[in-house]
């Protein structure tokens, strides 16, 4: 498996097995992952810094201070940008600190800090790996939800033969590999989402537009990315810039979005439709910018097509076709309307009643209701996890041709 776009942050501890690493790195570079090193102070007496940095093409991490640039290494960004986390080869000494909390250099800092799966590759003598306290923290580390690869039984450096050898790194390979195979359920998917405001063109230099972000749609796209689906997002225009490895196409009207949306659905299996599209547009575009005359100015509008309305009468049983309603009054009667107006699977309501959820804000308060009337209603959350929980219901989606 390809593990493009996966950031794997490695701590290397201080045990003569860290020469294994240099492998592991290479095997990673290879899959295409992007693999950032920190050592521990003791780490650089085993394999050179020099050696980790040209495998992984980054700067090997060390110390909290960058003392020639003057700048620090910030453990949090570290810890919560990692997509995986893997410590190895792990020492007795790190394995205590980690479970016991301690954080007394940069690696130990990121593993308190890391909100992605960690991975724990021991290495050790035999008696030190017997010992009840490494097998206690190794239990603990365990209650922690840390997945231990375990040591392979060999000889070891210390001449005696035993449990203790960290694990080969096409093992440690084949762990990752495999985690992020079962953590990507939309694998072999297409998805689309919409994204953001249109705007409509009055004249040159002005339009109608509205104040939606586009982040939601955005940290939809991710989301599926990140669950394995092979992502289009049609976005209007905003502020933000595409998740990796999505499509991103690029429109600025209703109609711009309606043949992006169009030529992207039709190979789609799973469809998000959170733009907030212009229902009116301009009956003209003025050549020239309009001049101030009289008192007032009416501009004649015309309907715009619904996007969703039309994908949905297209939509076939291999599709899952989700939309959004933003309303400020009998929301659910308006989005159940919606849902069955346009043949949705979804729809995700969003009411402009409570505080913290809607356009341009960080945070979102959603209730999604099924094409068989169920309704989950979710508390006010930020939009990344807004967006998991979305995917989750497409994730369970149950396809009548399955
Ligand atoms: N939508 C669309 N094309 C349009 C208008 C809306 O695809 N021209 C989609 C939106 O992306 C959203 C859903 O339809 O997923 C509902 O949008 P919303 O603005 O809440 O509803 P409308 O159908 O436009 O109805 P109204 O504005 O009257 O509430």
């Amino acid at each position: 498996m390809s593990l493009q776009g996966k950031n794997i942050v490695i701590g290397v501890c201080g045990s003569i097995a860290a020469y294994k690493i240099a492998t592991l790195v290479r095997l990673l570079v290879k899959e295409k992952a992007a693999v950032q090193i920190i050592m521990t102070p003791d780490a650089v007496e085993f394999i050179t810094p020099l050696t980790l940095s040209t495998l992984s093409n980054k700067p090997v991490l060390v110390d909290y201070f960058d003392k020639k640039t003057g700048s620090w290494n910030n453990h949090v960004h570290l810890g919560l940008e990692a997509d995986l986390l893997l410590i190895a080869p792990a020492t007795a000494n790190t394995l205590a600190k980690m479970a016991n909390g301690q954080c007394d250099n940069l690696l130990t800092a990121v593993y308190l800090s890391a909100k992605c799966p960690v991975f724990v590759a021991p290495a050790m003598d035999l008696d030190m790996w017997k010992h009840p306290a490494t097998q206690r923290n190794i239990t603990l580390l365990k209650s922690y939800n840390n997945t231990i690869i375990h040591p392979g039984n060999g000889e070891l450096a210390s001449g005696l033969t035993g449990e203790g050898r960290l694990a080969e790194p096409e093992e440690i390979l084949a762990y990752l590999s495999n985690y992020f195979t079962r953590s990507q359920p939309l694998s072999g998917r297409k998805a689309l989402v919409t994204a953001g405001p249109t705007h409509e063109a009055i004249d040159p230099v002005r339009f109608i537009g509205n104040h939606s972000s586009g982040k939601m749609g955005y940290a939809i796209a991710e989301e599926l990315k990140n669950l394995g689906a092979q992502v289009t997002l049609v976005s209007g225009p905003t502020h933000l810039s595409a998740p990796g490895d999505v499509n991103r196409i690029s429109v600025i009207s209703a109609s711009q979005m309606l043949e992006a949306a169009n030529t992207y659905f039709d190979a789609a299996d799973i469809i998000v439709m959170s733009a907030a599209v212009a229902d009116y547009t301009p009956e003209t575009v003025a050549d020239q910018k309009i001049k101030k005359k009289e008192d007032t100015f009416a501009i004649p509008l015309k309907k715009t097509t619904d996007i969703l309305a039309t994908l949905g009468k297209r939509k076939t049983d291999k599709q899952v076709l989700i939309g959004f309603a933003l309303e400020t009054n009998n929301e659910l009667e308006n989005a159940k309307g919606k849902l069955q107006k346009k043949n949705l699977d979804y729809i995700v309501l969003n009411s402009m009643q409570d505080k913290g959820a809607g356009f341009s804000t960080d945070t979102n308060k959603v209730t999604i209701i099924a094409k068989d009337g169920t309704l989950k209603e979710f508390s006010l959350k930020t939009k990344q996890e807004v967006a998991k929980d979305i995917c989750n219901i497409i994730i369970r989606h149950p396809y009548p041709s399955n």
